[in-house]
């Protein structure tokens, strides 16, 4: 269909970046790209008007998403830039060719492209030897600037090489040390920087990348004292465990996974090294002191559980529930990958798996039916109800009556 819109226009279209890369890999993609050989906002808005969809444009880009009913995307980007210089100026137009559309890109991987329209439809287009690249699996920028242009691109050589079990080509990785002897990474903007790092984190086991992040000197552009020690490197492994463990127990609970490996990593930093972190990574305002009172509480947790257990004094399965109730689940993970402590380990784990369920039989207009007066008394006695059925000491509801 989308062939069909470029012939009727008369305008060349072709799929390009990760999805070719994607196709050749033999893995799936769903993210299509095309670029348009002209103006791709008027292919756009000419495909979504015939096929029912919605189409979002950055005229200033000559960019376009275009959005089916079911939420599918498209993004189309042009080889024809038009864009106004100051108001009520004419519109300056740029043209370039498909191949410097493709030269401007991060890898020579993602630089293939594949015609959707006659006359040579399907054909692969490959300028910068991408097919060789992706046979010996290899990530090479195109030009020696690739990274001065845009830092970004040093992390995302990192998050693909462990994604897709790739090599950084050793050129490739030299322009990376030079940009970091040159600092160029400290010009990244913390939205950016975070961005990427989430990205990262988020990769199925980011373990090899965070190595790579550490091996290459990047952290300090995170935080300057930001290390993978050998004992944080030893929970960060745990942290991937752990991750792993909570997955496959379908709790079918959303929560932010790159959290519990960015607490971790930063796990040893002091409370002032961690906000300086957070606002290196201009991490808002509300998030950060959500994170940074939560992992204070953590640590606080953490130590009354271990010192609890160093001294072999009974621990209630109510305690637990009462020091952990306040803590999100990120949090959480990140406690059980940062302990060392077998039982403050399963501590957690049997609040993640049943305590946090446990409810009592009686809610609070229940209590006044049967006679308790309004007021901070029902919250206590509440509480105790809790704790009786937390502890199994009440197994019904007429046990809780009584
Ligand atoms: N790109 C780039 N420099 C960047 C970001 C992106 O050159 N800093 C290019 C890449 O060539 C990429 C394309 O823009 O193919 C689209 O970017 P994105 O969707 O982020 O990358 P994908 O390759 O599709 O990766 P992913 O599978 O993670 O979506």
């Amino acid at each position: 269909d989308l062939g069909q819109v470029g012939e009727e226009l008369d305008l060349p279209v072709y799929a390009v970046g990760g999805f070719v890369r994607d196709l050749l890999l033999g893995i799936e993609n769903c993210d299509i790209d095309v670029t348009i050989e002209g103006d791709g906002i008027l292919f756009a808005t000419t495909f979504a008007a015939k096929f029912g969809c919605r189409v979002k444009s950055h005229v200033k880009f000559g960019t376009a998403v275009i959005v089916f009913p079911d939420g599918t995307k498209i993004d189309v980007a042009s080889t024809r830039l038009e864009y106004y210089a100051s108001p009520g100026a004419l519109p300056t137009v740029e043209r370039s060719s498909l191949k410097m559309d493709l030269y401007r890109r991060d890898f020579t991987i993602n630089t293939l492209a594949i015609r959707l329209n006659s006359p040579d439809f399907g054909v692969l287009i490959d300028y910068f030897g991408a097919q060789r690249d992706l046979q010996e699996r290899v990530l090479r920028v195109l030009h020696n600037l690739s990274f001065v242009e845009d830092p970004t691109r040093v992390f995302r050589a990192i998050r693909f090489e462990q994604r897709l079990d790739f090599h950084i080509a050793k050129h490739t990785e030299n322009l990376i040390k030079n940009a970091v002897k040159m600092n160029f990474l400290d010009k990244l903007g913390g939205k950016r920087l975070l961005s990427e790092l989430v990205h990262i984190l988020t990769e199925n086991d980011p373990l090899r990348a965070v190595d790579r992040l550490a091996s290459l000197g990047l952290l300090r552009f995170i935080h300057p004292d930001l290390f993978l020690t050998k004992p944080v490197r030893r929970n960060m492994e745990e942290a991937v465990r752990i991750v792993s463990w909570f997955e496959l127990l379908f709790l079918d609970r959303r929560y932010e996974k790159w959290a519990v490996y960015f607490l971790t990593l930063t796990g040893t930093l002091s409370n002032d090294e961690f906000l300086a972190t957070c606002n290196r990574l201009a991490v808002n305002e509300h998030y950060r002191e959500k994170l940074f009172e939560s992992r204070r509480q953590a640590g606080t947790m953490l130590e009354i559980m271990q010192r609890k257990v160093a001294r072999g004094i009974p621990v209630l399965r109510s305690d637990i529930y009462f020091w952990l109730k306040a803590l999100p689940v990120e949090l959480l993970l990140f406690m059980m990958a940062s302990t060392t402590s077998a039982d403050v380990k399963k501590f957690i784990s049997l609040y993640i798996t049943q305590l946090q369920n446990v409810r009592t039989m009686l809610n609070g207009k229940e209590l006044q039916r049967l006679g308790v007066p309004a007021g901070p008394r029902i919250r206590e006695l509440l509480d105790v109800l809790l704790t009786a059925r937390l502890n199994n000491e009440v197994l019904s509801r007429e046990d809780e009556e009584r």
